[in-house]
């Protein structure tokens, strides 16, 4: 695992809900194990910007996950909203293109970490295709990851499967953050087509693993993150 951080700091579990008490009751439990937590569309459609503060008011921080994808001044003008609050990282998808990509750049001013998600890990070569897309999912994403490096983006969202070309690629200057993990085989690939092991993406060289489901509809989530902790000691 990269530098001298603990791994209960590069976990962020993704709070997908829409039930307060839902919230409340992972938050609590997984607090003490955890310093980020990812807000995404779900979450902050259901609550707003409060749940930001709630989250900061216990001394955690945010990631919002909105994946920003629309002209360089829309996105622009979000991200510097989305900064002011104060979030750790942020998303873009990167196929917004170089000039949607630079302009979010300079509208964030070095605040949050800019993270640029290149194909989703739902999705596939098969799927690429269906949406007109004729490259090979590797490729695709390097292509991305290259296009948001140039624009001045300071991480990526990636799969944990190009993960080791990419780090190749990128250097180790860019933030790798690894959505798509699931503990162990046999588990549920939920919606997910490209999944991880925690312990195989950070040797594969992430900086963070992004965990929603596994811990956030267990019934005991401090005991899948000790779970967790211990798979990464081994
Ligand atoms: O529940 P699960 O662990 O699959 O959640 C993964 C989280 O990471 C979700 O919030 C999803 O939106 C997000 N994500 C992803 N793939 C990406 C980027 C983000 O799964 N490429």
């Amino acid at each position: 695992m990269k530098g001298s951080t603990s791994s209960a700091e590069r976990i962020i579990v993704a709070i997908d809900e829409v039930s307060k008490d839902k919230v409340d009751r992972i938050i609590d439990a997984t607090s003490p194990f955890i310093g980020i937590y990812k807000i995404g569309s779900i979450a902050f459609t259901a609550f707003g910007p409060r749940l930001i503060d709630e989250i900061k008011n216990r001394n955690k921080e945010v990631f919002l996950d909105l994946k920003y994808f629309d002209i360089p001044n829309t996105v622009s003008k979000a991200v510097e909203q989305a900064a002011a609050y104060g979030v750790r990282m942020l998303t873009l998808h990167t196929l917004g293109g170089k000039e949607m990509l630079q302009a979010a750049a300079a509208a964030n001013r070095g605040r949050a970490t800019l993270l640029g998600v290149t194909v989703l890990t739902s999705f596939d070569t098969a799927g690429l295709r269906r949406v007109g897309i004729e490259h090979e999912t590797d490729a695709m994403v390097e292509r991305l990851a290259l296009l948001a490096r140039d624009a001045g983006i300071d991480g990526l969202v990636a799969s944990g499967h190009e993960l080791v070309h990419l780090r190749k690629i990128t250097g180790d200057s860019t933030v790798i953050v690894v959505p798509g993990i699931r503990l162990e085989q046999p588990s549920p690939a939920d919606d997910q087509k490209r999944v991880v092991s925690p312990r195989g993406a950070f040797d594969a060289g992430a900086d963070y693993i992004v965990i929603g489901r596994p811990i956030t509809d267990s019934r005991d989530p401090a005991k899948v993150l000790r779970d967790i902790s211990d798979s990464l000691k081994q």
